[in-house]
């Protein structure tokens, strides 16, 4: 995702990050040039380390953190949006995370996040349910490109959709 990134350049964009955990990717973005990265996350532990990444990069001028469920908190467009999200089901303290409800509200709503001649990119691995996701993919309508890499004995397929 990261490589994804930096081939299509993320200089000037705006960029919406979901899932952003420690706020690698928003922190690659930024660091590439993006005018402004909304990174956001459900969980706070996430959002107090992608806060202090960004701060310690000497970043929090172009990243801001939101805590948010999906698209909840989110407001404005993106040229960009970029969503590495759980693979898997999962559930901690009182946050639960079904992995096909939360791609499916991703890729339900993300165009309607999307600035014209913007791109979304997800990603997902061999061990997940590829087919599902590229049947929402499929139902976007978009433009979709596909992208594999093998890397851990895994593979790694980027959807980009535009
Ligand atoms: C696979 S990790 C990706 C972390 C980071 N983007 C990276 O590339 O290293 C998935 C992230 O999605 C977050 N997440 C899970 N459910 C979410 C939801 N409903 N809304 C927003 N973020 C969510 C998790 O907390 C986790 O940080």
């Amino acid at each position: 995702m990261a490589k994804r990134i930096q081939a299509l350049g993320s200089n000037g964009k705006i960029i919406l990050d979901m899932g952003t955990g420690p706020g690698t990717l928003a922190l690659i973005a930024a660091k590439k040039g993006a005018k402004r990265v909304v990174a956001t996350d459900i969980d706070p532990a996430c959002i107090e380390a992608a806060n202090r990444n960004a701060k310690e990069h000497g970043l929090s001028n172009v990243i801001e953190v939101v805590q948010s469920d999906g698209f909840e908190k989110v407001s404005g467009s993106f040229d960009m949006i970029i969503g590495n999200l759980p693979f898997r089901d999962k559930g901690w303290e009182n946050i639960v995370i079904s992995a096909k409800d939360l791609y499916s509200r991703f890729l339900t709503e993300a165009p309607n996040y999307l600035n014209k001649g913007g791109t979304i990119l997800i990603v997902t691995a061999s061990f997940a349910d590829v087919g599902f996701i590229r049947s929402l993919v499929d139902n976007t309508g978009l433009t979709v490109k596909e992208l594999v890499e093998h890397k851990f004995h895994t593979d790694w397929i980027v959807f980009q959709l535009t």
